[in-house]
């Protein structure tokens, strides 16, 4: 059958061209002319005719499909089709991958699995032999979508004196049919080459699959203000009816631009500086990268200070540091304008100097002015401090009259208030001079003192120099000195004095300035003689056991003198008497020494006597 086909249709082309050069052709075929279709999926190429003279309509149709070469312009049927018989070439790329379907008024190819090959020209003939013929052509075309586009930036810097247009970025899409366009973005505006400002390498690989690959590349001439540009890339690519975009993701560039203007600050300490601080001075340019600078000071421009990157490190700073200091960085050729500048000011306090110097003596209801100056670059403040107590401020002192209060440490404390950090202090001493100046309200103390007893006698002298007391003491040969004190500018001494008799003691305090006396005048009291006023709680205790005693004693004489009188032996008189006066006083000689015995014993008596213990504590 397939072969009888074949050799009819030579033939059937002749009576076709013969017809057809002379007679009107007959038949209307009508095609698209181009079918759009995705990889992969499946095209369908219609092909309608009809018959223009419908008298004579064909009984008999012949219907081929033929397809182009690849790579001439030579035809390849792939289909025959007639009232009879439906055919499928064999052994061409389409055997088993095609369908046609037909009806009166026209025929259809349906290609499956559109392959990238499968982009040419599609021709329908139509023959209905006397009833006429004609032909058309489709043209398939075949549509992938590339990939995303791959951008990457370039890592480097590039600098802005840079003459020519510099790779920025480079672009990649992968595996689109038909060939997709990709499009420059520099922040979201397209970039159009221009020569010597944008200039755009488009590389166009065929795969070996077919698929075209598109790299292309954006040189870009940069200036400072693409420092913050993004780039992006869009690549553009035909889809069945429309064209669809898919853009990049955008990268930015480093610029590397050249510095114009450079700025010198004080990074610490906060506020002013002093003498002994750690000063940080950075300098910060507009240029990128940030170059290294050099410092300078202003009076010194050949000296180049030592410093980490772009901070200079003053360690310990004095007021010869003050000044100006500079900046430069060193990729500013030689601009000597492009430079930053900070003036430094280091605060100093010299140790504050007291006149008069360390020590200074006056006299006795003297004036004096003390001053205190401490050297300073700024405004300073001063106090007179004395026993940790304000006595004056400012830098001078005044002293009048001087007694021996006035005597001591004087301080005094200057601070800056503007740098409270600052501060210093010097002392000087006063010592006041004059003749010795007993304590006390009186210059004469009056004493009672019971008779044995002991008495203390205290004397306190000022003076300058250090007085030393000395005692005459008259009515008593049993006195000792207790205490005997001296501090800087007070003496003192204590005696202890027995009294035995009445008392008068000087106290004579004197120095190289002079003599000051105070007398003390004890009257002694005597003891057990005058027992009515009660008053020593101790004494009339033992008194009271005295009385009792010696009534006693009287009752029992009384008694045996009675008695002797009724038998006549002893008359009345005198020696009775006496020997009761014996034994008082050898009563009154047990009570002494029991005070002098100790208090233990005392005490114990009295509490056998009247039971109060308190009676004990002497008055
Ligand atoms: C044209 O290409 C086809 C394959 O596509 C090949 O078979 C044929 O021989 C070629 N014809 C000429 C004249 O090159
Ligand atoms: C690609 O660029 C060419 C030339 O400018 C243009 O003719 C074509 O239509 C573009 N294709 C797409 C998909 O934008
Ligand atoms: C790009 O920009 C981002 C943020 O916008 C920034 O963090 C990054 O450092 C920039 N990269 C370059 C090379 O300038
Ligand atoms: C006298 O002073 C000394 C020493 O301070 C002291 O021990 C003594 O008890 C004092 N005597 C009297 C009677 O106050
Ligand atoms: C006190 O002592 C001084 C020096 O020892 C002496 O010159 C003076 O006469 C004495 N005064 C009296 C009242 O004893």
């Amino acid at each position: 059958m397939s072969s009888l086909a074949h050799g009819a249709l030579p033939l059937l082309f002749l009576c076709v061209s013969l017809f057809g050069c002379c007679v009107r052709a007959k038949v209307e075929l009508n095609m698209h002319e181009s079918v759009e279709v995705y990889l992969g999926d499946s095209a369908e190429i219609p092909c309608q005719y009809s018959f223009t003279d419908t008298d004579s309509k064909p009984s008999f149709v012949i219907i081929q499909w033929f397809v182009r070469g690849e790579q001439n312009a030579s035809r390849t049927r792939i289909f025959y089709g007639d009232g009879g018989q439906q055919m499928v070439d064999g052994a061409t790329d389409y055997s088993g991958r095609i369908e046609v379907t037909s009806d009166q008024r026209g025929t259809r190819l349906l290609v499956r699995d559109v392959r990238l090959s499968d982009e040419r020209e599609f021709f329908c003939q139509v023959n209905g032999l006397s009833a006429g013929n004609s032909e058309g052509r489709t043209h398939l075309r075949v549509f992938a979508a590339p990939q995303a586009p791959v951008i990457e930036g370039v890592a480097s810097g590039i600098s802005v004196t840079n003459e020519m247009p510099s790779k920025v970025a480079s672009c990649e899409a992968r595996n689109g049919f038909p060939k997709p366009n990709i499009t420059w973005y520099r922040n979201s505006q397209p970039l159009a080459s221009a020569p010597g400002q944008v200039n755009v390498l488009i590389l166009v690989t065929r795969e070996s699959s077919g698929f075209f690959s598109v790299q292309s590349t954006l040189e870009y001439r940069v200036a400072k203000e693409d420092k913050d540009a993004h780039f992006s890339c869009e690549v553009s690519f035909f889809v069945p009816r429309a064209i669809r975009t898919i853009e990049s993701h955008s990268v930015n560039v480093t610029v590397h631009y050249p510095t114009t203007m450079v700025e010198l600050w004080k990074e610490s300490p906060q506020g002013l500086v002093k003498e002994g601080d750690m000063v940080e001075l950075r300098c910060q340019g507009d240029g990128s990268p940030p170059p290294p600078f050099i410092f300078t000071r202003e009076q010194e421009p050949s000296v180049t200070l030592e410093s980490r990157g772009d901070v200079l490190i003053l360690p310990a700073v004095s007021r010869k540091d003050s000044g100006i200091y500079q900046c430069r960085p060193l990729d500013s050729d030689g601009q000597p304008d492009v430079k930053g500048e900070v003036q430094l000011t280091v605060h100093y306090l010299d140790p504050a100097v007291v006149v008069p110097r360390d020590s200074e003596v006056m006299q006795k209801g003297e004036d004096l002015t003390a001053t205190c100056n401490a050297l300073s670059s700024l405004k300073t403040s001063t106090v007179w401090l004395k026993d940790g107590e304000q006595v004056g401020q400012g830098n001078t002192l005044h002293l009048h009259d001087a007694s021996y209060d006035t005597s001591g440490e004087y301080e005094c404390e200057v601070s800056v208030p503007s740098l409270p950090a600052l501060r210093t202090s010097g002392a000087v001493h006063i010592i006041v001079q004059g003749g010795p100046q007993l304590v006390g309200p009186e210059d004469e103390v009056q004493l009672e003192e019971a008779t044995g007893r002991m008495v203390n006698l205290s004397c306190e002298a000022l003076g300058h120099p250090l007085p030393s007391i000395s005692w005459n003491i008259v009515g008593s040969q049993n006195w000792y000195e207790v205490v005997s004190r001296a501090s800087e500018r007070m003496a003192h001494s204590v005696v202890s004095v027995r009294v035995t008799a009445d008392v008068s003691a000087l106290c004579n305090a004197s120095n190289s300035m002079g003599a000051e006396v105070k007398a003390f005048s004890i009257k002694a009291i005597p003891r057990v003689t005058t027992p009515a006023p009660f008053s020593p709680a101790e004494g009339s205790g033992v008194i009271i056991v005295v009385i009792i005693l010696c009534l006693l004693l009287l009752a029992f004489l009384g008694s045996v003198v009675y008695f002797l009188h009724k038998k006549g032996k002893i008359p009345c008189g005198r020696s009775g008497k006496q020997e009761i006066t014996k034994e008082k006083s050898a009563k009154d000689d047990i009570v002494v020494e029991m005070k002098s015995g100790g208090q233990k014993e005392e005490a114990v008596l009295l509490k056998a006597v009247n039971g109060d213990q308190k009676a004990s504590s002497d008055q």
